[in-house]
């Protein structure tokens, strides 16, 4: 069952003294990567321990300290705006952070008026990142919560954030994929399989591992026979590709990005958005066109 998007708590103790049986892939691979030592070094140098020793509160997380799923590397600050950025939050959005660690995204978020919420499974972690959000005084826009990511409800959420690993990326993409058309999901570095991103940014200045911002838009259902102003369109979706025809001219250069459509057909180029059976727009030239689908 799924675990609300409010505060619940899980009990567990996960910490750096945590089982070896319960470290994570990531653990163990970053661990014996020569560039996780690096990872170590520049966390550091980014003052990861200085946000992550919140007077008041006496836990100091290691960098690299076992989770249940996913180490506890903290995101670089430069990368956490740019994540943000390239997901461009606005006040209207809800961020959720999957595996929230110290809370920098949460917070950073809260900071810029957004309401964020954090999950983290490490109970001692997510009152770390109360008592940050606390200290930053944005508390009240920036809540955290201990819990799985798997098993929370992520319906509320208009932006997604992680910094999880490839395999925990494609485990949670079909539950993204179900997500409203236009949720935005940003990732630290780690792809999403087949999903290629909509836009991704590496940052140079003051990051030296783990720089890029991967960002997907989740698309809308586009696939199926559609009725366009007494012509057939078909349309074939692979994530946010399409392929198909308009009567019997093939469309190119077709893509989804959330609710928004965009093809080419017979050298005319349409763009509009899908709503649900129904799609509408206007096609180059500023006649309006609209579907159903069949
Ligand atoms: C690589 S850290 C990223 C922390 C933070 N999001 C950031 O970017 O700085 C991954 C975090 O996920 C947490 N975690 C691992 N498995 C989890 C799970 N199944 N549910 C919730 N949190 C988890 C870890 O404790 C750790 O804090």
């Amino acid at each position: 069952m799924p675990v609300p998007f409010v505060t619940s708590s899980v009990t567990l103790s996960v910490s750096s003294s945590a089982k070896s049986s319960a470290m994570p892939a990531f653990h163990r691979r970053a661990r014996s990567r020569p560039a996780f030592a690096a990872v170590l070094v520049a966390a550091l140098a980014f003052g990861t321990t200085a946000l992550a020793q919140s007077p008041g509160y006496s836990y100091t997380p290691d960098v690299g300290q076992a989770g249940k799923d996913v180490v506890w590397v903290p995101t670089p600050q430069p990368v956490v705006d740019k994540m943000l950025e390239l997901a461009n939050i606005t006040p209207k959005d809800t961020v959720l952070d999957l595996g929230s660690g110290d809370g920098r995204t949460v917070i950073t978020a809260a900071k810029r008026g957004v309401k964020a919420h954090g999950v983290e499974y490490n109970p001692d972690m997510a009152a770390l990142a109360r008592a940050n959000a606390e200290k930053e005084g944005v508390s009240k826009m920036a809540t955290f919560q201990t819990a799985d990511l798997f098993e929370i409800d992520l319906s509320q959420a208009t932006v997604i954030t992680m910094f999880l690993l490839p395999t925990i990326n494609e485990r949670l993409r079909p539950k993204l994929l179900e997500l409203p058309a236009g949720t935005r999901v940003v990732s630290n570095s780690f792809p999403m399989g087949d999903w290629k991103p909509d836009r991704s940014e590496t940052v140079s200045q003051g990051c030296s591992n783990y720089c890029t911002a991967l960002m997907w838009v989740v698309p809308a259902k586009a696939a199926g026979t559609w009725q366009m102003d007494g012509q057939r369109l078909t349309l074939k979706q692979s994530f946010q590709n399409l392929e198909g025809t308009l009567g019997s001219n093939a469309i190119s250069d077709a893509k989804l990005e959330g609710k928004k459509i965009a093809f080419t057909a017979n050298g005319v180029r349409y763009e509009g958005m899908v709503d649900g059976n129904a799609m509408k727009g206007t096609a180059a030239g500023g006649k309006t066109w609209s579907a159903r689908k069949s």
